[in-house]
């Protein structure tokens, strides 16, 4: 090649250094002007265009010159184009629309309006000013195998599910979910991938259309709360209500465990080696949730240590049928532990204490759990109990529907006498409020009762009359109807209670 065309390209280092000191200064100055780097893209295409321009005018010769002059003039055009897009998008679509919704658009949906604008100006520039024929061009090879490959690579299936995500926007920045099978808080959504951390501090990148494809679990919407449910196991011997209280008492210690709602404890099964309970809790995120739940086991621990529950081994326990228990001995046990409870009790007052030791030896007692009805207003009933522990509630119901506690009746307390001794149904009904142990006594056991000790049934008399009071139907027996004086009204009431019982 002679000296002087060598000498022409030379001349090219001219446009090519504009462009360096260009590119250099966009560089310098991105750093302070963060508009300069929303645009510089179209700045250095814009710098590309013109540098391209100046050789094509001055430096080249024509023979290379002339053919790239249109080319030259088209890419000026598409960077003044890629400018004008960029300054609307940042103005447009970032700022005003961005205040008018009160709330910023997807970065994703941005770029891929961007891409869409950029190519449909690209088609009419080289359709347009080129004159190129862009049919066969989409058509035969560069754009569709574009599309081909990157649909093929699973490309263009992310970033349309970048779309999808960002539009619908199921998931965002800081949410905890579940995407793929992959736990952890979402750290961003770019147009191709989402971004998890996990538990463990490692980021699982899981492209965008896995996410859509799958199921995704937000736990924090639609709110932060979730629900924490723990299994315990408790042996058999302890009663559920004092189970439930204890495991309550024991999540309510911990401060991470919400008040509202509050947690709750249910009896999920009778297993093979222990009654399954199941609190539920809930908590604020699911951050904490194995910090939380270690908290709440472990305060199960301590309060069961605390109320006497047993945790039982999972172990498979080989029961050899006992000898049968001498009904003598089993009787007289329970007779020693429910004496003192006896003395204590007002209707037994005065009683001597063999007779009452006897009675004690045809007793037999029953647990009830909180809220067991033990008999209902209106039942037959033929028995009469007396409270050994716990709390119970006498309820009636009036004739307009309305229900009114008459009494609460606790430890040494007895009910159930007005049937017993009227022979009629029962006039209330009792429910137990709290965990308790009753002592039953049969028609036929009173009977032998009051032969061996008959003041028993003057006290009962008398808190028969006095009850009557809040009971109309019984009421009628003690009115001053007859003129009667008081004590022909309680002989009366004695008579008929002693021809029940056949004495
Ligand atoms: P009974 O009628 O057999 O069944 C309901 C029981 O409730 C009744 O016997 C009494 O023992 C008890 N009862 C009824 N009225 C009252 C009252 N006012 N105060 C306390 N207990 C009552």
């Amino acid at each position: 090649m002679p000296w002087s065309e060598i000498a022409t390209y030379l001349w090219l280092l001219v446009p090519v250094a504009i462009y360096c000191a260009v590119a250099v200064v966009v560089q310098v100055l991105k750093a302070r002007l963060p508009v300069i780097g929303a645009i510089s893209p179209a700045i250095h295409l814009l710098a590309l265009g013109l540098c391209l321009r100046l050789a094509v005018v001055y430096y080249l010769p024509p023979q290379v010159g002339g053919p790239l002059d249109p080319y030259s003039v088209a890419l000026l055009i598409f960077a003044g184009m890629v400018l004008l897009f960029q300054t609307v998008e940042a103005l447009v679509l970032g700022y005003f629309m961005g205040r008018l919704r009160n709330r910023k658009l997807p970065i994703v949906l941005r770029k891929a309006v961007l891409m869409v604008a950029y190519f449909v100006g690209a088609l009419i520039i080289m359709h347009g000013y080129l004159h190129l024929n862009i049919t066969s061009l989409v058509a035969t090879s560069a754009v569709v195998s574009f599309v081909v490959g990157m649909a093929g690579q699973d490309l263009l299936g992310s970033i349309l599910g970048g779309i999808a995500l960002a539009v619908e926007r199921p998931i965002t920045k800081d949410n905890w979910v579940v995407i793929d099978g992959q736990e952890g808080r979402v750290v961003d959504v770019t147009w191709r991938r989402t971004r998890i951390e996990t538990r463990d501090g490692d980021f699982v990148l899981v492209p965008n259309n896995l996410v859509m494809k799958g199921t995704i679990t937000n736990f924090t919407m639609p709110d932060r709360r979730h629900r924490l449910r723990i299994k315990v196991g408790v042996h058999y011997r302890h009663p559920p209500n004092q189970v439930k209280a204890s495991i309550l008492a024991a999540a309510r210690m911990c401060p991470e465990v919400l008040d509202s709602p509050s947690p709750s404890v249910f009896v999920r099964d009778f297993g093979d080696s222990a009654i399954i309970y199941r609190l539920n809790v809930w908590i604020d995120g699911l951050s904490r949730l194995e910090h939380i739940s270690d908290e709440v086991r472990t305060h199960i621990w301590y309060q069961f240590q605390r109320d006497g529950i047993i945790i039982p081994f999972p172990i498979v326990t080989l029961h050899r049928q006992p000898p049968p228990a001498d009904p003598k001995q089993a009787a007289a046990e329970r007779a020693e532990r429910i004496l003192p409870h006896l003395r204590a009790a007002e209707v037994f007052a005065g009683m001597p204490p063999e007779a009452l030791h006897q009675a004690a030896m045809t007793f037999h007692t029953a647990t009830y759990g909180e809220g067991e009805v033990l008999f209902h207003q209106g039942d037959k009933g033929s028995s009469f109990y007396i409270i050994l522990s716990g709390r119970a509630s006498v309820i009636v119901q009036l004739a307009d529907g309305t229900q009114t506690r008459l009494a609460t009746l606790g430890p040494g307390d007895c009910f159930g006498e007005m049937s017993l001794l009227l022979d009629q149904n029962r006039t209330a009904t009792v429910r137990l409020e709290e965990d308790s142990e009753v002592i039953e006594v049969r028609r036929d056991q009173f009977k032998d009762l009051v032969e061996a000790y008959p003041e028993v049934l003057d006290y009962l008399t008398r808190l028969v009359q006095e009850r009557s009071r809040d009971n109309r139907e019984l009421m009628a027996l003690f009115t001053d109807q007859s003129e009667e004086s008081r004590p022909g009204r309680m002989r009366a009431v004695l008579e008929r209670i002693k021809s029940v019982l056949g004495l």
